[in-house]
């Protein structure tokens, strides 16, 4: 593998540091602007190169020691190398200019940002990959391809960490695994360990994977739309869709709830819900729920949204069918979203954008995105 020296100009949106010599550009993980080295390249693609820094000759004043041993090799983290004031601001900064650039607003929209209020030991479910002709489980290195063990991994919950030792003890997670996959350790909703094999939830059903930053969210869409509700005479109609449990509306009992997902898990919330199983990724989903709604549930006033990574790019197409007066985007990935919301600036004004630090230490957030109706 080959050296390249580096001179960092920025930060990508995936928390590497960027550099261009000449022509040459290089990403390189775990550093900080103005920081200069050598690298070792550990991929490379159509002239760009990847690596990670094998020296630094010059280092950022905003460079920390990780609080973590597996920092330097691992690639579940991204950002404890700096404190936790950059990376915060990093991340503001990474979605005000996604923002500018993904949608044809004219003027700047604040960001509210909600910090965490701990940047580890927080993760109520962590995912390990396993191979066991290796005698390895750990998080995946994608650039090269290779298992990396963290047994002194400091992101999940008390629990979640208890557990992982005692899998490592003894290479004790061998016992129940296959020759290689995947396994998920999460906290069930009641307080039970569960380790799961090869399943994409082991909980049954998504769960939030940061409890107190789920309860700023759901804190936020409450008083929002609590608000919203005081100033109308009707009982409003919600729309809860990719809704999982009925989390984000669990609270909500001024409106009428229609929660739809393709999963609904065992672990739901109220009486106050009403649960809709359907495939809203299928084609003609919009005219499918339709069919299942109760009459009066056909059109929402508030719709809310919270699709997986991959965004939900019939957004548009729903809301001009359904005429909603507020739209609520929730979403971990802001470039999907902000894909997704683009179409309905002008119809749309972007009223509220809030950044929800759940998933402190990595490039990843959580984003609340409010729209009102012009
Ligand atoms: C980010 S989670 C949000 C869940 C929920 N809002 C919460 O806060 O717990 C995304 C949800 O999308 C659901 N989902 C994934 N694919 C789907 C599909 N094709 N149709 C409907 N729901 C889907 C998942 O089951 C999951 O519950």
């Amino acid at each position: 593998m080959k050296e390249q020296e580096f001179q960092i100009e920025h930060i990508d949106p995936l928390g590497q540091g960027v550099s261009k010599i000449g022509d040459k550009i290089l990403f390189v993980r775990k550093t900080l602007p103005g920081e200069t080295g050598l690298a070792q390249i550990t991929k490379s693609s159509k002239g760009v190169h990847f690596g990670y820094p094998k020296n630094l000759t010059t280092t950022s004043e905003k460079r920390i020691e990780p609080d973590c041993p597996h920092f330097s090799e691992c690639q579940g983290c991204h950002l404890l190398h700096t404190d936790y004031q950059s990376e915060i601001e990093f991340k503001a900064e990474t979605l005000k200019k996604d923002l500018q650039k993904m949608t044809s607003l004219k003027k700047e929209t604040p960001v509210n940002i909600i910090a965490a209020p701990n940047r580890l030991g927080y993760r109520t479910r962590i995912q390990l990959h396993y191979d066991k002709a290796q005698g390895k489980m750990g998080f995946v290195d994608p650039t090269l391809n290779k298992i990396i063990p963290v047994p002194n991994c400091k992101i999940a919950s008390p629990p979640i960490t208890e557990k992982l030792k005692e899998l490592y003890q003894d290479k004790n997670w061998q016992k129940s695994a296959s020759a290689k996959g995947h396994l998920e350790i999460a906290e069930a909703p009641t307080g039970e360990i569960l380790i799961t094999h090869n399943r994409s939830y082991s909980a049954g059903g998504f769960r939030q994977v940061f409890p107190a930053m789920n309860q700023e969210l759901i804190k936020l869409i409450d008083q929002q739309i609590n608000a919203i509700s005081d100033q109308s005479d009707q009982e409003l109609v919600v729309w809860d869709l990719f809704g999982g449990s009925g989390n984000l509306t669990q609270n909500l009992k001024k409106q009428k709830i229609a929660v739809a997902d393709s999963f609904i898990p065992k672990h739901k919330y109220g009486g106050h819900q009403d649960f809709y199983t359907i495939d809203l990724f299928a084609d003609e989903s919009y005219e499918e729920f339709q069919s299942k709604l109760l009459k009066n549930f056909t059109k929402p006033d508030i719709l809310i949204i919270d699709p997986p990574r991959s965004g939900f790019k019939e957004l548009a197409n729903w809301a001009k069918r359904s005429k909603p007066k507020w739209i609520f985007y929730v979403s971990c990935h802001h470039a999907t979203q902000l894909r997704d919301m683009a179409p309905l600036i002008g119809d749309y004004e972007l009223v509220d954008l809030h950044l929800l630090d759940f998933f402190p230490s990595t490039f990843h957030f959580e984003t609340l995105a409010c729209l009102k109706r012009s």
